[in-house]
This record gives C-alpha cells, sequence and structure tokens, in this order.
C-alpha cells in the first residue's frame, strides 16, 4: 500500500528501511523523503512506525520486540 502518495513510499518500504537500521520518524524523512511534501502522510509513517515496533515520535528509541506486531487502539468519543 502506498503510504506517501507524494513520494511513492509503500508500507514495505518503509518496514524495509526499518529493518535495515532507521529507527527515528526523522531518519525516515531523510532516508525515503516521506512527510515532506504535503505532510498529509505523517501519521499513517507514525503507525507504521508503530507496528513494527519503532517509536512512533522523534526520539528514535525503540521500545517494542521487532518481531511483534504491535496492536492499534482506537478509542471511541462519546459525546457528553
Ligand atoms: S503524501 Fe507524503 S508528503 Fe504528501
Amino acid at each position: 500500500m502506498i503510504v506517501c502518495v507524494c513520494k511513492s513510499v509503500s508500507d514495505r518500504k518503509i518496514r524495509t528501511a526499518i529493518a535495515d537500521g532507521v529507527d527515528s520518524f526523522d531518519e525516515l524523512q531523510f532516508e525515503l523523503g516521506v512527510a515532506l511534501c504535503c505532510g498529509k502522510c505523517e501519521e499513517t509513517v507514525r503507525d507504521v512506525m508503530a507496528q513494527s515496533g519503532v517509536c512512533a515520535s522523534s526520539c528514535g528509541v525503540a521500545h517494542h520486540d521487532h518481531h511483534q506486531a504491535v496492536p492499534l487502539t482506537f478509542y471511541e468519543r462519546k459525546a457528553a
């Protein structure tokens, strides 16, 4: 699936970069050019990073086991 339309970067390419040692959002931007044009892909790029076990912030710290997928949690907003 294409994650970054502006730079034609797929989730597979992002996962490959992470497997090759890229461990921060800034580094992904530098290596693949994601989220440098319109920026609409940033949230999805960070989600792919989290699913790949890399911290989705720009701290560059791996918080999770790289061999386990991190489940995403969605919260439902309730009316007051
Ligand atoms: S979709 Fe990634 S910068 Fe536009």
